[in-house]
């Protein structure tokens, strides 16, 4: 505060109001104990009872370790896009991603459904583009949502030979909610029962209306299986991307997104962050959510160890003391005591919510009973 009263002021000073009154007056100030006097009279009284009063200025822990600074337009550099792939189960998302990486990540999934959100990095023209791949299966609705949220782009993949299902629709909503543009991938048109136009009638009814049609969302036709199309759906995501200008500061602490995160019986957390501005080096303090520590490896998604990440950069990060939940962000702060405390706060918080939550159920159940 900047002013205090007489009374307030005798008070923090163990003075009596009129030994407080009597100083005033002998600097020139006649206060009465009601009266606000300002900081810098309150100092020079407070002085003369060999007392300092300390301006009282909240700082929140938050904002002494991190750097919330809004970026200059000349620190920043371009960054690759982010590329969150969706669609309904079995509509062909890892294939895809497959086919572009030329890998084969679907032989190795269980059942060849995907059932973690899967984070890599992609050269297209000598560019670089982040992909995460989700799950269709109707059980990881958040990992959806959680995938459209940390990204620029998504790609909602439909089969041509099944169209629109329920997982299509909620992608959309979730790609909507999240502010990303779509580009639709009509998948596996190699297929004989293959009816790229009865997929783009029936996405007009959930509003995607495509550029051939007079709308703006792009409908691009592949085959994650022939190929058919890849090079026309990749072009696409960087023509979308440059119109976007991507930009972030590699020079400043990272913060960014986790995409996922486990628990190793060797390693112990393991953590798949995105970071989303600055960069991530090893050693560095990071806070994610409820759980704090210091980067010990990173790794990329080929399990390469790597010292850095720039933005748009997922990795793989050990070192955090608890598993951080999917969709928390994080930072890179600059002092580890405080960063502790921060994380202590946030426990503690989340206790209590938790707790508030439980009661107020058991108070609607008891109106219920009644
Ligand atoms: P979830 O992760 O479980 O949601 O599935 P997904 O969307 O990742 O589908 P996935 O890539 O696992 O493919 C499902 C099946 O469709 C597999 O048997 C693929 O081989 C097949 N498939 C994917 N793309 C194509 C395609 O373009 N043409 C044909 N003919 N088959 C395809
Ligand atoms: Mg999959």
């Amino acid at each position: 505060p900047e002013s205090i009263t007489v009374g307030e002021l005798a008070l923090r000073l163990k003075a009596t109001v009129a030994e407080v009154i009597k100083k005033l007056m002998q600097n020139g100030v006649f206060a009465s104990i009601n009266d606000e006097i300002d900081f810098d009279t309150a100092s020079l009284v407070a002085m003369e009872f060999h007392a300092k009063v300390e301006k009282e200025v909240e700082v929140t822990i938050e904002e002494q370790i991190i750097d919330d600074s809004e970026d200059k337009e000349e620190d920043l550099e371009t960054r690759a896009p982010v590329v969150v792939v969706m669609g309904h189960v079995d509509h062909g998302k890892t294939s895809l991603l497959d086919a572009i990486r030329h890998t084969n990540v679907t032989s190795s999934e269980a059942g060849g459904i995907t059932q973690h959100i899967g984070a890599y990095q992609v050269k297209v023209n000598d560019r670089m583009v982040t992909f995460l791949d989700t799950p269709g299966h109707e059980a990881f609705t958040t990992m959806r949502a959680r995938g459209a949220m940390a990204t620029d782009i998504a790609v909602l993949v439909v089969a041509a030979d099944d169209g629109v299902m329920p997982q299509t629709i909620e992608a959309i909503h979730h790609a909507k909610a999240a502010k990303v543009n779509i580009i639709v991938a009509v998948n596996k048109i190699d297929k004989p029962g293959a009816n790229p136009q009865m997929v783009m009638e029936q996405l007009t009814k959930y509003g995607i209306v495509p550029e051939e049609w007079g709308g703006n969302v792009p409908c691009i036709p592949v085959s994650a299986k022939t190929g058919t199309g890849l090079n026309d759906l990749l072009e696409m995501i960087l023509l979308v991307a440059d119109m976007k200008e991507l930009k972030a500061n590699p020079n400043r602490p990272a913060k960014g997104v986790i995409i996922e995160a486990r628990l190793d019986k060797g390693r112990g957390p393991i953590a798949t962050m995105l970071v989303q501005n600055g960069t991530l080096h090893q050693g560095d303090i990071v806070v994610a959510g409820t759980s704090v520590g210091r980067v010990r490896a990173m790794t990329n998604e080929s399990g390469r160890e790597i010292t850095s990440a720039k933005p748009s950069v997922p990795v793989e990060v050990t070192g955090l003391d608890s598993v951080p939940a999917g969709g928390d962000t994080f930072n890179a702060v600059s002092d580890e005591r405080l960063a502790r405390e921060l994380v202590e706060q946030r426990r503690t918080a989340k206790k209590e919510e938790k707790f508030n939550a439980r009661t107020k159920v058991t108070l609607d159940n008891l109106f219920e009973q009644m």
